[in-house]
């Protein structure tokens, strides 16, 4: 079986004031590729610590995480930032959209950074738009917006690098059930195509969706089970935006 990540004996402390906070305290979880995994657990134990790490965003205290056949705990800032960008797309509960900026413009906006923003770039931001259902509102900018589009902004935005992986810290949180249903349909479709998805989350119901669950307690995984009750997408996939094949996701 081939791992997209593999996450070992994984601490993780912060030192604040003197004192040092255990976030982690020895997690172990291995992600096959093209797993569909949500992480829950009680507020403080640990969730976003996990996601971070397996973001790249920072370096465990001890452990070791691979991602692919890469191990990612002991890399420098640069070499971390490089395989966030190509290989990690990120989905945030508050959106972290740019205000000023119009739909296709967030969606760009990785892509603006690493100096990548040309024709074909441009147009596959578009066909993002596209298949997130967003073609009808690119010159809108984030508060002419719904909180499900918002967060369909936010998934375009997380695909521009055409990442391997997803990871989404309570993805849904703000969204009432009707628009969380959305979302959910968009990550199974994703899943179904072959991303890896991370999905930290409070809703049981939500959590019910994905293909594994992975508790943690106190900063470390008191269990990782299959999902035998596994529910399917309750939206019709009929009304599923249409996709654009060349999209590449
Ligand atoms: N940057 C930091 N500095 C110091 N302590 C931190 C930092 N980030 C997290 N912690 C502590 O680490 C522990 C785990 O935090 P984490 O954010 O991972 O929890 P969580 O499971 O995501 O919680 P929630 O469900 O509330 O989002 C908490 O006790 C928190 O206070
Ligand atoms: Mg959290």
């Amino acid at each position: 079986m081939k791992f997209a990540a593999q996450f070992h004996h994984v601490v993780k402390e912060y030192v604040l004031d003197g004192e040092t906070v255990r976030a982690l305290r020895g997690a172990t979880f291995d992600v096959p590729e093209g797993d569909y995994v949500a992480i829950m657990g009680p507020s403080g134990s640990g969730k976003s610590t996990l996601l971070n790490l397996l973001g790249c965003l920072d370096r465990p205290t001890s452990g070791t995480i691979m991602l692919d056949d890469c191990d990612v705990s002991r890399l420098s800032d640069d070499e971390l930032s490089e395989i966030r960008a190509s290989r990690i797309g990120f989905i945030f509960q508050s959106y972290n959209l740019i205000p000023q900026l119009t739909v296709i413009e967030n969606i760009e906006v990785p892509l603006y950074y690493q100096g990548r923003l040309d024709p074909a770039a441009r147009r596959r931001c578009i066909e993002l738009a596209q298949m997130v259902g967003l073609e009808h509102r690119l010159g809108h900018r984030p508060t002419q917006l719904s909180g499900g589009q918002q967060q369909r902004v936010g998934i375009a935005r997380a695909l521009v690098n055409d990442p391997a992986f997803i990871l989404a810290d309570e993805p849904t949180g703000n969204l009432d059930s009707q628009t969380t249903e959305d979302i959910l349909a968009v990550l199974e479709e994703l899943n179904r195509r072959g991303k890896t998805i991370i999905m930290v989350t409070h809703e049981p119901d939500v959590g019910q969706r994905t293909k594994r669950i992975v508790r943690l307690r106190d900063g470390l995984v008191i269990s990782d089970e299959i999902n035998q009750h596994r529910r399917p997408p309750r939206t019709d996939t009929s009304s599923m935006p249409a996709v654009a094949p060349q999209a590449g996701v």
